[in-house]
């Protein structure tokens, strides 16, 4: 994991310094409102439907048992005793004061995390494989290359204020599980015959209102040239992209209403003035951000123990139900990748509780070298698990109520905090989270299902993904009551498409059998093995549609 040298201390102490001061002058009626909003917004602190809202980044989705420690400790004194993980791979505060983000600020320096650039028109927290370093398909770690993008990124001069938000993607994997298509840059690293690193670059992917998958602006780019080429698609964005119109502010509009030739050839012609500049890559600062995530002192996992773990997995159908849904391979034979489900009928989807966060601190310590990941569907990972601590780390997490075996199900839902916290929401989601995790709880059924993403937001921001979920549950608001529009055949992964309207929306108490009704034609439809999505892009939405509107 990346840690701060004293010039990054240094840097995020003084910002918690001025920040303190900020607040205090607002606090003191010296700065209004509006003098206000944009420094907090620096500092990734909303004012939202009950409370203040303080988004911490975290880089890449990688934290250390320590820091997590920190936010229970965090969570405890100045909030409501938990935090939410979101969809981009940070922690929310949902209830904090406002005299008191200094003090969170503070905090979390100690522990080298911050709230930077969590919010407002820059380049946000850059994304990538929950699996990264560990993933059996991948051919390029990503995480060094998403550490240089976050130096690189980071209170950048000339990309402080784009004309929007601006988020970026990378995978190294043959998988994307990084869902690079639907975002502003998404990046693809692979591998050319002499075992150099290439990258993909797409541009113009995008959720929210006028959602879009993206396009290649550049294939077989040399890693030399990463942040040059970067640099050139912000530059273009930042010159070109529309100011006078939010709506229309985001890159994808741009490269839409230029056409990607055309964007491209703005993005060349920009690059060949920056192209063997200064921030050109060399092979010492890659290798500088490599030695960041050096290979756990793995221990050898012994033949015996391996087949003792199988048996185990022959025997004990709850054991293996949890293996099969929530651990995946990993490259080194004998350890595994466990994924924690933060799915839950008692809490929404993503949120975690102060002493949850501290039992998982020390669950990573005692089986994950001290780390973790946090995974765009909201959910937690222990990258590195050997095969005979499996069975007691799954019994640890049953007892934390995070052993749900339903990870890739209906059950493990995407949920943004919709009207329940968000000023922004057209409706509540996270009841319909919970009323469809009641209805469909059964696991035989969920697993007769297969893999399917169901995702929920409560306006068009698209927070929870909806437009990409297999099935899409985006909250409505006609004229001052909640209604539920559904969407089906979203999907982020490789074949990225946005899901398409089934009709007219549905009230709340609605919803469960909307979804049933869905489910009903997909099982009916199906052919053998065939998953929920690849049935709905063969037969279409109309067998749908005239279930659910009969
Ligand atoms: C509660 C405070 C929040 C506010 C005010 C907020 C605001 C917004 C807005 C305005 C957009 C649309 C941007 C655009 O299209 O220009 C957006 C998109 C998004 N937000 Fe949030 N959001 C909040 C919470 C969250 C949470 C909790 C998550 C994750 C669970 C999240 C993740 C995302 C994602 C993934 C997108 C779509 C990405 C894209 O547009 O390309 N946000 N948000
Ligand atoms: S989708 Fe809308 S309701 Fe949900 S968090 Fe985003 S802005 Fe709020």
């Amino acid at each position: 994991m990346y840690r701060y040298d004293t010039y990054d201390q240094t840097l995020v102490d003084e910002r918690v310094a001025q920040f303190k001061d900020q607040m205090d002058r607002y606090l003191a009626g010296r700065l209004g409102d509006e003098e206000f909003r944009p420094l907090r917004l620096q500092n990734g602190l909303y004012i939202q439907r009950h409370a203040p809202m303080l988004r911490i980044a975290i880089p890449y989705g990688m934290l250390s048992a320590v820091q997590l420690r920190a936010m229970a400790a965090i969570s405890r004194r100045y909030d409501r005793s938990y935090g939410h993980f979101t969809t981009r791979q940070n922690l929310q505060l949902n209830w904090p004061k406002l005299e008191d983000v200094p003090a969170i600020l503070a905090e979390l320096a100690q522990v080298e995390m911050h709230a930077i650039q969590t919010s407002g028109n820059c380049i946000r927290n850059t994304t990538t494989d929950q699996f990264a370093g560990i993933a059996e398909d991948e051919t390029v770690d990503p995480r060094p290359w998403c550490e240089l993008i976050r130096q690189w990124s980071t209170l950048h001069p000339e990309f402080a204020y784009l004309p929007r938000k601006f988020k970026i993607a990378v995978t190294g994997a043959s998988a994307d599980r990084a869902a690079i298509q639907v975002h502003d840059i998404g990046i693809r690293l692979n591998r050319a015959g002499d075992g150099s690193v290439k990258a993909t670059i797409l541009a113009g992917g995008g959720l929210g209102r006028t959602p879009m998958v993206g396009d290649i602006v550049r294939e077989d780019l040399d890693w030399q040239h990463l942040l040059t080429y970067l640099d050139a698609i912000v530059r273009v964005y930042n010159q070109w992209g529309r100011r006078d119109n939010k709506y229309k502010a985001r890159i994808k509009i741009l490269v839409k209403a230029l056409g990607i030739e055309e964007f491209r050839r703005r993005v060349e012609e920009e690059w060949a003035h920056l192209k063997d500049g200064p921030e050109t890559l060399t092979d010492s600062a890659v290798t500088k951000a490599t030695s960041y995530f050096p290979e756990p002192e793995r221990r050898e996992v012994s033949a015996e123990a391996i087949e003792a773990y199988e048996t185990l997995r022959r025997e004990n159908r709850a054991f293996a139900r949890f293996v099969t849904n929530n651990v995946v391979g990993h490259k080194v034979p004998g350890y595994k990748a466990v994924t924690l489900s933060l799915k839950r009928r008692e809490l929404a989807p993503g949120d975690v509780t102060a002493d949850q966060m501290d039992a998982v601190a020390d669950l990573a310590e005692q089986y994950g070298f001290g780390e973790l990941r946090v995974t765009h569907e909201q959910n937690l990972v222990l990258s590195d698990v050997p095969v005979d601590e499996l069975e007691a780390l799954w019994k640890a997490l049953e007892a934390l109520g995070m052993a749900n075996p339903t990870v890739g199900t209906l059950a493990d839902m995407i949920c943004c905090p919709g009207g329940d916290f968000c000023s922004l929401a057209n409706a509540k989601s996270i009841p319909i989270a919970q009323a469809l995790q009641d209805r469909f709880e059964d696991l035989d059924f969920l697993y007769d299902l297969g893999p399917l993403d169901l995702n929920i937001s409560g306006c068009m921001n698209a927070c929870g993904h909806h437009h990409v979920g297999n099935i899409g549950i985006l909250g409505v608001d006609k004229k001052g009551q909640e209604f539920y529009q559904v969407s089906l055949g979203g999907r982020s992964d490789d074949s990225a498409t946005i899901g398409k309207i089934l009709g007219p929306s549905f009230n709340a108490e609605d919803m469960p059998n909307v979804i049933d009704k869905v489910l009903q034609v997909y099982v009916e439809q199906r052919l053998e093995d065939e998953v929920f999505v690849d049935t709905y892009h063969r037969i279409g939405m109309k067998p749908f549609k005239e279930r659910v509107y009969a």
